[in-house]
């Protein structure tokens, strides 16, 4: 797909959490088509501790206002520096970068299972959006901290059934999101999963291991976003792949995991 150098107007700066800000921005001509999972790159102007563009998930591209939206979890100087963008403001972004997740064309019996852990949940509404606009009923599995974590709830629940798990019991079940007793109903045929690395080879174990397709988006360290610098690769069955450029979204059959 196309990428561009857009400048976007900052149109909204909600702050979700003490960690996480939703950022909502749009353009005077309509925005490029973008696929779930796919990632922007967010200059970050004014810091003089932030010299590359920071890797952030599309969250969700909302068409009817020509706005795309980016959840920021603020996680070291550059996250911060982001987070106190105002409405008004020209932030130059990169995308969209990337592959995305598969959606099959016929979607007659198709389960799929959307689990995201932490700020991994973001390109799960996306998701979310394009399997309901395809005419299936997506289930949700979010994981969190505590249940001050989990964060658009109210979003996902417009979409499909969602189960949640906190590891402080907060909300849902407590514990990880592989212990959710909602694994033991084996009635998926794919799981789309995005969160830490440890959380999604449990998620990958599980679907080989019940013979159920899985794709997870992986969040390898980036720099350039687009295969230039050789900083996110990922060992798979066809060698070392750039994770921001073949990636992030990678069928587990791929991965040497
Ligand atoms: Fe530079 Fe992927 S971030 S090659």
């Amino acid at each position: 797909m196309k990428k561009y150098i857009l400048d976007l107007v900052v149109t909204q700066n909600i702050k979700l959490h003490a960690n996480y800000v939703l950022i909502k921005m749009t353009q005077a001509n309509p925005l490029p088509e973008m696929l779930p999972g796919q990632f922007a790159e967010i200059r970050i102007d004014g810091s003089n501790t932030t010299f590359l563009r920071r890797p952030i998930s599309i969250n969700y591209v909302d068409k009817k206002t020509n706005e795309v939206w980016f959840l920021v979890q603020l996680v070291g100087d550059g996250t911060r520096k982001l987070a106190t963008v105002k409405q008004g403001d020209i932030v130059n972004v990169v995308m969209p970068l990337g592959n995305g997740f598969t959606i099959p064309k016929d979607v007659t019996a198709f389960k799929p299972l959307l689990v995201g852990g932490g700020v991994g949940t973001a390109p799960m509404l996306m998701l979310g959006v394009e399997l309901a606009k395809a005419g299936c009923k997506p289930t949700f599995l979010l994981g969190a901290r505590s249940s001050k974590d989990l964060l658009q709830l109210k979003e996902f629940e417009k979409l499909g059934e969602v189960y949640t798990t906190t590891e402080d019991g907060s909300m849902g079940e407590q514990g990880y999101v592989t212990g959710h007793s909602l694994l033991n109903n084996n009635s998926f045929n794919m799981i789309y999963t995005c969160g830490p690395k440890p959380m999604m080879v449990s998620v990958a174990k599980y679907a080989k291991a019940n013979g159920i397709e899985c794709e997870v988006s992986l969040e390898n360290m980036m720099a350039c976003g687009v295969g230039a610098c050789l900083c996110c690769v990922e060992n798979t069955d066809e060698g070392h792949l750039c994770v921001c450029k073949d990636g992030p979204v990678f069928n587990i059959k791929k991965l040497l995991w």
